[in-house]
Formats: structure tokens, C-alpha cells, sequence
């Protein structure tokens, strides 16, 4: 199956204008401006904070009702409050290490190797990437890491959550416990969604041993036929990291959601934190999110038959296919050569059909 990406677009691309789902000039646009653009190069969103009438300054945090709206549109479940972090899925990361250490003041980190949480101190310490080996000496968190091969067969959630747990069995005193609930490309795209009980043992175990249970969602958030990935389960994580998608790619923004009460007692935050700019995108762009979907389960109904490895976004997580669920993998996968592409919710069913001509044979 042919591989669809970005670099294959010519260096001289006019200026991006009207193109829908990720077309650049007739060519499918695997990355996602790293797994930013949910609506591929649709400037609705765009259009939409344009439009605002008001204009506020980073300054003014919180004294319109937009921020309100906007927690209200963004809290499920349990996860009843809302922080605006900053700009950064790394600053979400650690504003939920913080606020946890919080509430058990544990500051044993357990993690699964491998997985990408960030470029800061903390958040690149956490997966021990050989990219930062130069600054292992300053690396001196109490971090726990559960050793795992990046996995390029197609192993399920359920198993990869299970040892999980037996990992976390044998290393006591555990505080804190972070993890991609759905891992992505750096952590070896392989996993298929096989139930929605997937995490129960775990929420169990973290609940009974005071572990505080943090799901990083900042690639996997809106990619998944729902906001959260966490939708797709039966159990609510203390707290949730947020950001890329959540503003469709046009401004940089964060947000940490957690149970009521865990965020009250975090100390100082960014100055972006809560921009405005970023509040108001976030809020069109769940609003635009919602109003396609509807047309992604069309495109699914339609064409998922054709793809052995569907892939990211809501193809893979049908509700009806849970049992045989297909292989689910998130975007940025140009190097690897069986996967094709996530497919934005709102692409238009006629360049879907344009894709399917360059793919299939
Ligand atoms: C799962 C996950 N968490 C955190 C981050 C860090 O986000 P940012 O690069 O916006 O700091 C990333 C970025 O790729 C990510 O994929």
C-alpha cells in the first residue's frame, strides 16, 4: 500500500487556501502538522476566532464567560474541573505531575519507557529518549520506567494495560502513574483496541495503593471518533492532558482536566497560560469537531473495508467493530512503510474517494 505524505508535496506550494481534509495540492498529508491539524488544512476554525468580535489580552485571564463556556464544553465524567496549562503538551504534563504530587506528595513516577511526553526537563526525562541522552546527568527525578521494546506486531490494549499492572505490583511505594492511554507513534504505533474495560484492573489497583492515575491525551485527544480516547472507556483517569488537536492546529494551547478538587492548590502557572486566542479556538474547534462527525461515520460505513490497517481517528475505534477492532495508530508515521493515514473528520467524501484512487492498486 502506497504511502501518502507530506514530503512528497513540492517545495513551492502556493499559500494554503480552501483545501479540506489534509490535501496539499492533491497530496494527503499523513503528519498533521504534528498531529495538530484535526481538520487537515480547513481554515474554518481560522475563520471562526476571526470573526470574534472582542479581542482580549493574555491579561485579561478569565474575566469573560468564554472560559467557562469552554470548561463546560471540555469536562466529562469525573474529570469536573479544568486548568488552561499553557501552550504546550509538555506543560500539561507537568502541571498534572504537580498538581499530583499535590495529593499523595509522592514523587515516585512510574511510566512506560519509551512514550513521548514532552521536550522539558521533566516531561523528556520521564520516557528517556536516546534524544536526550546528553542531559541524563540531569536527570535526577525519582522516575520508574516499565522496560518495553518498541512493539511493531499488533499487541492489544487489555494485554498492554495487564502488564501494566503486574508492573506496577512489583515496584512498591509508587505515587504517580502516566501513560498514553492509547500510545502513538513513539511508543510503536501496535496496539488494537479490544475493550472498553481495557483499564479497569489498572484504575483498581492505582485507586486501592493511592496511585494517582494520569492519562496523556495530548496526541491522542480528538482523534479518536470522540474528544478523549478516554470516552472509549468505562473509567475516568485522575487527570487529563490536553493539547495539539484541541485547537485544530492554529494556535498553540493546553489543558489538564482532573477530578474535583485536584488542580485547586497548584502555585503559579504560565503567562499564556488560558489565552484567549487559544479559549476561543479550542471552543470552535469542539464545536466544528462535533458538527462532522457525523460525516466521518459516513466515510467509515463507506470505506473502511478497504484498509488493512486503518488507521488513527475514528475508523479504528468503531463501536461495532470492538471485537475485530482494526490495528489503531495515530498520525506521523511516514517511516513506517504498512501504515497510511489518519483521516480528518470533516474530509469531504470526494476526496476521500480521490485518496482511495492514488492508494489502491
Ligand atoms: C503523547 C504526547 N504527550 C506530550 C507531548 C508534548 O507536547 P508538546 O510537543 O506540545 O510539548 C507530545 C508531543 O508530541 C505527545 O505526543
Amino acid at each position: 500500500m502506497a504511502l501518502i505524505n507530506r514530503f512528497k508535496a513540492p517545495s513551492n506550494l502556493p499559500r494554503i487556501k480552501d483545501l479540506r481534509g489534509c490535501w496539499v495540492n492533491g497530496t494527503f498529508d499523513t503528519k498533521m502538522a504534528g498531529g495538530c491539524n484535526i481538520f487537515g488544512y480547513d481554515t474554518t476554525i481560522w475563520d471562526k476566532v476571526k470573526k470574534e468580535e472582542k479581542f482580549m489580552f493574555s491579561t485579561a485571564l478569565f474575566s469573560d464567560p468564554i472560559f467557562q463556556t469552554l470548561a463546560k464544553k471540555l469536562y466529562f465524567r469525573d474529570l469536573e474541573d479544568v486548568y488552561y496549562s499553557g501552550t504546550s503538551g509538555s506543560d500539561a504534563v507537568e502541571v498534572s505531575i504537580r498538581a499530583a504530587y499535590n495529593i499523595n506528595k509522592n514523587s515516585k513516577i512510574a511510566c512506560r519507557q519509551g512514550a513521548w511526553h514532552g521536550g522539558t526537563l521533566f516531561a523528556s526525562s520521564l520516557g528517556s529518549h536516546s534524544y536526550f541522552d546528553v542531559y541524563k546527568d540531569m536527570f535526577n527525578f525519582n522516575i520508574v520506567r516499565k522496560p518495553e521494546k518498541i512493539f511493531r506486531g499488533y499487541k492489544t490494549i487489555s494485554e498492554l494495560v495487564n502488564s501494566d499492572v503486574e508492573f506496577l505490583k512489583q515496584n512498591k511505594d509508587i505515587g504517580v502513574f502516566i501513560v498514553e492511554p492509547i500510545p502513538s507513534i513513539n511508543y510503536g504505533l501496535s496496539f488494537k483496541f479490544d475493550r472498553p474495560d481495557a483499564y479497569n484492573k489498572l484504575r483498581e489497583y492505582c485507586t486501592e495503593n493511592n496511585i494517582v492515575l494520569i492519562f496523556d491525551e495530548v496526541m491522542s485527544g480528538f482523534k479518536t471518533g470522540k474528544k478523549y480516547f478516554t470516552e472509549h472507556l468505562e473509567i475516568d483517569p485522575d487527570f487529563l492532558c490536553l493539547a495539539k488537536g484541541l485547537t485544530a492546529g492554529i494556535i498553540p494551547f493546553s489543558t489538564v482536566l482532573a477530578r474535583k478538587g485536584y488542580l485547586n492548590d497548584l502555585a503559579h502557572g504560565h503567562t499564556w497560560s488560558g489565552n484567549f486566542i487559544g479559549v476561543v479556538a479550542a471552543s470552535h474547534t469542539i464545536d466544528y469537531f462535533y458538527e462532522n462527525l457525523s460525516n466521518l461515520h459516513e466515510l467509515n460505513r463507506e470505506f473502511s473495508k478497504y484498509f488493512d490497517y486503518v488507521l488513527g481517528s475514528y475508523f479504528s475505534i468503531n463501536k461495532n467493530k470492538i471485537k475485530n477492532s482494526p490495528r489503531v495508530i495515530m498520525p506521523s508515521v511516514t517511516e513506517y512503510d504498512n501504515v497510511v493515514m489518519q483521516i480528518p473528520s470533516n474530509t469531504p467524501k470526494k476526496h476521500f474517494q480521490m485518496l482511495l484512487k492514488q492508494i489502491m492498486p
